[in-house]
């Protein structure tokens, strides 16, 4: 490729190169980052469905400081400039110096934008053919991601909130970034092509994985249930563990839940009974009232306190028992628990997800009584034993007052 043509697709806006400047030399990782919902996040069809309804043009440009965040740096609110629809692209984030989530100042995404790109290596390991480099260890960090992953609204309300739920969780204390799980090492691609030089490194995935992909979410959690009959019916325990996620399961954008689907069926598989259970974090307004799924723009705009908040944290191990009344199905009965992830956003056609992330099934097993329950059964009886004592002397005494 000639310079010429080099600068004839570089739109220059204050410096901020095009991304198909960066695959003239780049190209797997452009191939990564261009289906990536970094690339689409202005372009999001969820996003503008949502986007349409926020009118007032300070609400509008605090939602492109994340969504197209080149427009917000170069105050080209209006994206007159191509570049400013190319959404997180990969000069704004090479060009991040630091990156405070959380911090409602101007203060939260610093950029220096030149000709130097900033990232994982010294530039001693590298050769400066095409622009100079420069060392961050803040690409590194969580925090880094954090800058735009931890949004906090005018009324100081964190509407999401996977930075400092990683920062709370396990994996912050040893040292596992949001990197390490979202931006695994792939092979397929060298840092740059072998036309421009030659190299053994190779390249961290620039796909961005996460609740849009099937991938990831179905390895998430994990599931496993145990069902017995019970003198009042049967009952189920369900584990479902967030094995994989860094953060909250679900993380994001309050609009997701996962949702527990419990189902007892007869010997020939037909279902007799089904519960449901969801994970999810539900907001309110500043009056109280809970903002729902058809108002995102609600969500972000004016959400200021969490009504319940039930997801579950990194590691983390729910224990939920269900009851089934009877009757119930005599030989043969099995129990199935269901976990899938639901996004349902107010787009045009109902288009939404749902994908499944775990799933167990046991047979109803008869009725057997554990030794702690037998145990909590005598335990039981001892104490009520004791508090009908307790109360029959007491009555003695009393009634033994009264009648003196
Ligand atoms: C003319 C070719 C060329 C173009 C165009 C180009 N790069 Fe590079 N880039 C390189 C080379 C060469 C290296 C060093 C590779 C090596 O020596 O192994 C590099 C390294 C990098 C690094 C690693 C820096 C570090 O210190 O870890 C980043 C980040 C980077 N480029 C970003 C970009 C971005 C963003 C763009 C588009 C705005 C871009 N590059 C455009 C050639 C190019
Ligand atoms: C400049 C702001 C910005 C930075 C910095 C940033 N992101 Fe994002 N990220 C976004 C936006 C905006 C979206 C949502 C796009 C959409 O869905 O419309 C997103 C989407 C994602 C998604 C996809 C979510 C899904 O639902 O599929 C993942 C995963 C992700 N980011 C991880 C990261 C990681 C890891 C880092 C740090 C290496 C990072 N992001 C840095 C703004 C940012
Ligand atoms: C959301 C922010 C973000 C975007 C967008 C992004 N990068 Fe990166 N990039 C990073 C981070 C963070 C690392 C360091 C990852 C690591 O080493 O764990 C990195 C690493 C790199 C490296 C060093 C080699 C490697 O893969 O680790 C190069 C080169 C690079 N990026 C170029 C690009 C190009 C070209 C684009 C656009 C096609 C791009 N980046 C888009 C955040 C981003
Ligand atoms: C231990 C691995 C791990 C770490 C660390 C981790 N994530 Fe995730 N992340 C996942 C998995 C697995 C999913 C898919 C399941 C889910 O939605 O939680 C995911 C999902 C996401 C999503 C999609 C949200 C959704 O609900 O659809 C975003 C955005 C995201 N992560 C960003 C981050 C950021 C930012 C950090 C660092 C602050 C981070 N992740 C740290 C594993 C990790
Ligand atoms: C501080 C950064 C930030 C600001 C400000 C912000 N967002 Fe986002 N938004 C994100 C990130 C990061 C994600 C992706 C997280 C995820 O998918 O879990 C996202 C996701 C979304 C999604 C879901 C997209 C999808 O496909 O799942 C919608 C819709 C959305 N934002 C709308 C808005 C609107 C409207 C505004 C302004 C009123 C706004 N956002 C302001 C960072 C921001």
């Amino acid at each position: 490729m000639t310079a010429v043509l080099w600068v004839g697709l570089s739109v220059s806006a204050q410096g901020f190169e095009s991304s198909k400047r960066c695959e003239e030399c780049h190209s797997g990782i452009y191939s990564e980052w261009k289906d990536s919902m970094h690339a689409l996040s202005y372009s999001d069809p969820v996003f503008q469905s949502v986007f349409v309804s926020v009118k007032v043009p300070r609400d509008r440009q605090w939602c492109q400081e994340c969504h197209a965040p080149v427009s917000a740096q170069v105050r080209d609110y209006d994206l007159k400039q191509p570049i400013s629809r190319e959404g997180v692209t990969c000069d704004y984030c090479h060009s991040v110096t630091q990156a405070l989530p959380g911090d409602t100042s101007a203060g939260r995404i610093r950029l220096q934008v030149g000709d130097v790109k900033r990232g994982p290596f010294p530039p001693e390991e590298l050769t400066e053919k095409g622009h100079k480099n420069a060392h961050s260890p803040l690409h590194l960090k969580a925090e880094f991601c954090g800058a735009c992953h931890e949004v906090v609204n005018r009324h100081g309300f964190h509407v999401m909130s996977t930075y400092s739920e990683w920062k709370q969780g396990s994996y912050a204390g040893s040292g596992i970034a949001c990197q390490n799980c979202h931006m695994p090492e792939d092979i397929r691609f060298p840092i740059v092509d072998a036309h421009v030089v030659p190299t053994t490194k190779t390249v961290t995935s620039h796909a961005s994985l996460g609740g849009h992909s099937q991938i990831r979410v179905g390895n998430a959690a994990t599931i496993s249930v145990l069902a017995e009959r019970t003198a009042a019916g049967a009952e189920a325990v369900v584990y479902v563990t967030n094995s994989e996620s860094g953060h909250s399961l679900p993380t994001g954008i309050p609009a997701r839940k996962l949702l527990l689907t419990v189902t007892l069926s007869d010997a020939n598989g037909k279902p007799v009974r089904s519960q449901e259970l969801e994970y999810r974090r539900a907001i309110a307004d500043t009056t109280g009232k809970e903002i729902t799924n058809d108002r995102i723009d609600e969500m972000f705009l004016n959400a200021a306190r969490v009504l319940s908040d039930n997801r579950i944290a990194p590691k983390e191990t729910r224990r939920e028992i269900i009851h089934f009344e009877p009757p119930l199905p005599e030989e043969g009965a099995t129990v199935e628990a269901k976990l899938q992830y639901v996004f349902l956003p107010p787009l045009p056609g109902g288009a939404g997800m749902r994908f499944l992330m775990a799933a167990a099934t046991a047979e109803l097993k008869a009725r057997t009584a554990p030794v702690w329950r037998q145990g909590g059964a005598v335990a039981a009886l001892l104490v009520a034993v004791g508090f009908l004592t307790w109360l029959a002397l007491r009555r003695r005494r009393t009634t033994g007052g009264g009648t003196a």
